[in-house]
């Protein structure tokens, strides 16, 4: 039983360690209106970047549009398709809108990043001599490339983090870039969002990389949920997202925004149904598709797409910098509560939290795991969301 005076004392106090928090009221009117079943069902949800939460409003706006329309496969001529056509295409407008890319970018459909990912590993060309240059704290559909760099001879090098901050050590980076060799391509990849530790690393690094002659490789999958990404400020070739990440609906959409000045240094291995404009069975040659029509793999979730489009309306309407102040209120808040919990016997010498089995759920743990020297293994994407000293506490959750 919470007790209503103590509840009100801790929530002043809240606010007067967070005054910012206030500005994003909003949020509270949304909750009953467009979440109420959170409170309906008891529900406190906490991984924002694991998968967002979609409002009520986006589901239905979207099961309208289903329900009103007739919609043909996108790759045919028909009424019907050509009008499937131009939802997929507003939503890909909106897509390279929302990330500020202009003209300066090709938004390619995928099931999600990771596939985004894939795509890149597939078609960047790896060769002896290169380099595949990647942080330690990579998800691991972007350590997964380097079995592409491998195959191709190209050489795998890792970037070190610091502790116990667990941020690039930027020097060491600086050095590796240095040593790429000029005549062969090299690519770097870290992400804007670690999912590992939550720790958020320097958008600027895309430009010290591009200086040193690097492609990037900007995983912005955990970034993305609740930070604004600008790519006329931060151009980095290759961006990987996820939509359900940051709306929640529709899952098994994602992106891979390619800079168009790095897309013809993408080979593609294969061809596909839908990615050609010409291929031959006697000839055996294959003409691909330009932009984006030769990276989007056979029939595209196409009925799914529109939602993507309705999820970033819904998100403009929150307002990014409001969820970013919410997130980072809230999760300063919970970290300092984590750090300050005691055993009731004493002090915790090494109270530790990991992902429930679910990979959800959050438990807490005495130091058994400190006491065996073993490290959990995986922790829920949103920890840290780019907080101040949420790289300490993830570090000392850690270990
Ligand atoms: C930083 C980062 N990159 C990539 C991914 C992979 O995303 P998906 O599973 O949607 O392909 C995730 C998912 O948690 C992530 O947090």
């Amino acid at each position: 039983m919470i007790d209503a005076g103590a509840e009100q004392a801790a929530y002043a106090g809240f606010l007067k360690t967070y005054p910012e928090y206030e500005r994003t009221r909003v949020v509270d009117a949304l909750r009953t209106s467009e979440y109420r079943r959170l409170d309906a069902q008891r529900h406190v949800y906490l991984d924002y970047t694991g998968g967002g939460l979609y409002a009520e409003s986006q589901v239905r706006e979207h099961a309208e549009l289903l329900n009103h329309g007739v919609f043909g496969n996108p790759h045919s001529a028909s009424v019907t398709s050509s009008g499937m056509t131009s939802l997929v295409e507003r939503a890909r407008r909106a897509v390279l809108t929302w990330f500020n890319a202009g003209n300066d970018y090709t938004g390619v459909f995928t099931q999600n990043a990771t596939a985004a990912l894939k795509q890149v590993g597939e078609s960047y060309p790896f060769a002896p001599g290169g380099c595949y240059l990647l942080t330690f704290d990579n998800h691991n559909s972007v350590n997964g490339i380097r079995e592409f760099a491998r195959a191709k001879g190209a050489s795998v090098v890792y970037a070190p983090i610091t502790t116990p901050e667990l941020r690039i050590d930027r020097a060491r980076l600086s050095e590796l870039f240095a040593q790429g060799n000029p005549s062969a391509d090299n690519l770097f990849a870290y992400p804007a969002q670690s999912n590992f530790s939550g720790v958020t690393h320097p958008l600027d690094l895309v430009d010290e990389a591009h200086a040193a002659g690097w492609d990037v490789l900007l995983d912005a999958a955990a970034y993305v949920p609740a930070n604004r990404l600008d790519l006329r400020a931060e151009k980095a070739d290759f961006v990987s997202v996820s939509f359900y990440k940051m709306f929640g609906y529709p899952t098994g959409i994602g992106c891979l925004l390619v800079r168009n000045a790095a897309l013809p240094k993408l080979r593609r291995p294969w061809f596909a149904g839908g990615t050609v404009n010409f291929a031959t069975v006697q000839g055996r040659r294959h003409i691909l598709a330009p932009g984006e029509a030769g990276f989007e793999d056979g029939t595209l979730n196409y009925l799914a797409i529109p939602a993507v489009e309705i999820g970033l309306r819904h998100l403009a309407a929150v307002g990014i910098e409001t969820i970013q102040t919410r997130v980072r209120c809230l999760t300063g808040w919970l970290l300092k509560q984590l750090l300050d919990l005691r055993h009731t016997n004493g002090p915790s010498r090494g109270a530790h939290l990991r992902a429930g089995d679910d990979g959800g759920a959050w438990r807490h743990r005495d130091d058994e795991f400190l006491r065996r020297g073993r490290t959990p293994a995986r922790l829920p994407a949103s920890r840290g969301t780019g907080q101040p000293g949420a790289h300490l506490a993830a570090h000392r959750l850690l270990l």
